[in-house]
């Protein structure tokens, strides 16, 4: 069976980390209420409860193969002497397919940047890195769906207007 081969992520992630800004994947010492912080710009997100979020993260996300939570960490201590709040977040989840001999597809899903970090390529490069991560996992594709105002921002990282997104919210 074809099998996701992860050993040149942190090549990628490589790839994009500058000096002062860290690309790697989240662990569950991340959850915390400054990753929500930097989610409530990217959704509605509800009331913060750190053992429910754990233990959500736990079950659902830690261990599963096909799910890539990332961040963007600035190096350092803030004033305060403690680490800083993560500078950006994106995820790419894997799809496994039945076709093209058994093979899998990625879609980049929830980037957000903090409020204090855009406007200087940091969502493109998020983008790109997860775009190199789908490719170095051996996936064909990777899709992405947004909002029409932010086509010209995926377009940058060489992604490319494909079909049209049909949506239906339960809540
Ligand atoms: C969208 C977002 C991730 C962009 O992050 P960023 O770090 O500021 O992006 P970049 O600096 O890489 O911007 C790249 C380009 O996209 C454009 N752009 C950024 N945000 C945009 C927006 N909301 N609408 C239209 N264009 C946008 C920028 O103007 C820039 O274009 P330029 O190079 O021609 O000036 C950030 O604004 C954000 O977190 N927004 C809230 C969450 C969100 O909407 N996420 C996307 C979910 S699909």
């Amino acid at each position: 069976m074809q099998k996701l081969n992860t050993t040149g992520l942190q090549g990628v992630f490589d790839k994009y980390s500058k000096d002062d800004l860290r690309f790697r994947l989240v662990n569950s010492g991340d959850i915390n209420e400054e990753y929500f912080k930097l989610l409530v710009q990217l959704t509605k997100v509800g009331e913060f409860d750190q053992e429910k979020v754990s233990k959500f993260y736990a079950q659902h996300l830690e261990n599963n193969p096909y799910f890539f939570l990332i961040l963007v960490e600035p190096t350092g201590v803030g004033s305060d002497g403690k680490k800083r709040a993560p500078a950006g977040l994106g995820t790419l989840v894997i799809q496994p397919k039945l076709f093209r001999n058994l093979c899998f597809a990625g879609i980049i899903e929830d980037i957000v940047v903090s409020s204090e970090h855009r406007g200087k390529g940091l969502g493109t490069k998020i983008t790109s890195c997860l775009r190199d991560m789908a490719e170095s996992l051996g996936c064909y594709k990777v899709l992405l769906y947004c909002e029409e105002n932010l086509q010209s921002f995926y377009e940058q990282p060489g992604l490319e207007k494909k079909g049209i997104m049909l949506a239906k919210y339960f809540n």
